[in-house]
């Protein structure tokens, strides 16, 4: 039985002053019955863990560098962040694929390092409005999972987050049966390479204009594990309704 996870991405947004939406999550869920994990920029990861320490809620961050240390200025190591209190870390997200040209080979480095250092990682996987119009969402999510994924994961330490990048920050959502074949998808690939009793315990995310509104009807969606939740992680009073649905 997977538990399921819900999962909130701050990107860059949030100053100090935010940490009360922390607070306030965890007073509206003093005893979650699923897995939470909160992503917030790296600056507040060390302050939001000292809020969080009797809760448990995770932190993470939101992208790592493959190396532990050296001369790599304005990135961070796995170590750091699992130094400054995170327990997980989001990794190949579409912005940082587009944004940074990040490659599935360096997503897999990365991904290699985080494990390394324990933290569990939440690999990202999605195609272009493009892509799936050309109808190779498939082939591409089949691609990026194949070479993004360390075979060095295990079932602890390795989450997938389905993310249609046509469907980030944008309120458009794909239909269950579209969620479905990608998750679907994704699940018997993952059997196949690591076999049945890890390939069913990897937990799939799937994200991308989750809203209060819509979580119940994604989560009712077959090998859906909970969600990657951008926007509507920001504040305590979106995002817990979307937990409660979970
Ligand atoms: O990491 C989160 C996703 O990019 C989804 O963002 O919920 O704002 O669409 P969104």
């Amino acid at each position: 039985m997977r538990r399921r996870l819900a999962a909130g991405n701050w990107k860059m947004n949030g100053t100090s002053a935010d940490l009360e939406q922390i607070t306030a999550l965890m007073a509206a869920h003093p005893a979650p019955t699923v897995d939470l994990l909160l992503c917030p920029p790296a600056t507040l990861i060390h302050a939001a863990a000292r809020r969080v320490a009797d809760h448990p809620m995770m932190l993470g961050g939101q992208d790592c560098h493959a190396e532990p240390s050296g001369a790599h200025t304005g990135d961070i190591s796995a170590e750091q962040l699992a130094d400054a209190g995170a327990r997980a870390v989001i990794l190949g997200h579409s912005e940082r694929r587009q944004g940074h040209a990040e490659q599935n080979a360096q997503v897999c480095a990365k991904a290699r390092a985080a494990q390394d250092a324990g933290l569990m990682t939440v690999i990202c996987l999605g195609e272009s409005l493009d892509q799936r119009e050309a109808q190779t969402t498939l082939e591409v999510i089949g691609a990026q999972l194949a070479d993004s994924v360390p075979d060095t994961a295990t079932a602890d330490t390795l989450v997938i987050a389905y993310e249609p990048i046509w469907a980030i920050g944008t309120g458009r959502i794909p239909t269950p049966d579209q969620i479905a074949e990608v998750h679907d998808f994704i699940r018997a690939r993952l059997q196949q390479r690591f076999g049945a009793d890890m390939g069913s315990a990897v937990r799939l995310l799937y994200g991308g204009s989750v809203k209060p509104d819509n979580a119940a009807t994604v989560f009712a969606v077959s090998n859906v594990d909970g969600a990657l939740v951008g926007g509507a992680s920001l504040t305590a009073d979106q995002f817990s309704p979307i937990i409660t649905a979970l």
